[in-house]
């Protein structure tokens, strides 16, 4: 059974409540539920992970990247800057896919640039939750 990790970064606690109009109404727990299902569905084993911590999010991939194979990350505003998670992906050297719930391009000037994505396989920007699962069943396919 393949096995992905799915990371949540800063903010997506907070899901439901923040900002629903940009980021909709669903909650994180609703968002974890939905991806589980397509899990079973697909018969992958995820491990999801949501910290508000740079460093936690290091240290959760470092830690899983032998039971891994892939990894599903929304980095939050880490994508905008932090070159610490972008070396990590590219240290684990699974495949990953970068996902947004916004269109990341249609926003303000800064979130416009990934310092993360060239680290990933792909990014997938602006569907909403449908942004994680397309991402789910790509690397649920993929051969590395
Ligand atoms: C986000 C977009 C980021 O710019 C923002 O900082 C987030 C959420 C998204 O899913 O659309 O926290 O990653």
């Amino acid at each position: 059974m393949k096995k992905i990790l799915v990371v949540h970064g800063p903010n997506l606690g907070l899901l439901g409540e923040r900002e629903p109009e940009i980021y909709g109404k669903a909650t994180l727990a609703e968002l974890n539920s939905l991806l589980e299902a397509e899990a079973k569905r697909l018969k992958v084993q995820l491990k999801i992970f949501q910290s508000n911590w740079e460093g936690a999010i290091i240290d959760f991939l470092t830690a899983e990247r032998k039971w891994a194979e892939a990894v599903i990350i929304n980095p939050g505003a880490l994508t905008h800057y932090s070159l610490a998670l972008r070396d990590c992906l590219s240290a684990i050297n699974l495949p990953a896919i970068e996902v947004h719930l916004s269109n990341i391009s249609a926003r303000e000037e800064f979130r416009r640039h990934s310092v993360t994505a060239p680290a990933c396989r792909g990014q997938i920007s602006g569907l909403g939750l449908k942004s994680y699962i397309l991402a789910l069943q790509v690397l649920a396919e993929m051969k590395r």
